[in-house]
């Protein structure tokens, strides 16, 4: 079954973003580490980054129009982008938030999501295996 993963603003540089929040991996590497999990949970992931709210948008409406299930980091748009929710509001199949990092144990500013309340569930503070796990609980979701 096919999986889109969407990753948002910033992520692709995640070579010079801070690895003691982040971890270690590159986007590169951290894109291949998804496509490995979620193929070993039958999934063939569709992985995606952009930077730009527009483009995250029509992706959203994509995954509506087709039915895919979605993992999604939309990183610092999670906090403000009213528009990002409303899009992800329009997909019926299952949407998982994922975070790298714990954004409830930073900044105040990162505490509030805009998405969680169109998530089926949110999955942060674990790196790189936030995904993982998203994939795991992907797969009991779309096998109900
Ligand atoms: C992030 C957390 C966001 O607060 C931040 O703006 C990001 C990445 C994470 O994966 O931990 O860019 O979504």
């Amino acid at each position: 079954m096919k999986l889109l993963v969407i990753n948002g603003p910033n992520l692709s540089r995640l070579d010079i973003r801070d690895s003691s929040i982040y971890g270690d991996l590159n986007y590169g590497e951290l894109k291949s580490m998804i496509e490995i999990a979620a193929g070993k949970h039958d999934f063939e992931a569709d992985v995606r980054q952009s930077d730009d709210e527009a483009t995250i948008i029509a992706w959203l409406h994509e995954a509506a129009d087709k039915k895919l299930p979605v993992i999604i980091n939309p990183a610092a748009f999670t906090h403000y982008s009213y528009a990002i929710r409303d899009a992800a509001e329009l997909v019926k199949t299952p949407l998982i938030e994922v975070h790298l990092s714990n954004p409830l144990s930073r900044e105040e500013f990162r505490h509030t999501s805009v998405i969680s309340g169109v998530a089926n569930g949110t999955i942060g503070g674990f790196g790189p295996n936030s995904y993982v796990l998203a994939i795991i609980a992907m797969q009991n979701l779309v096998g109900k």
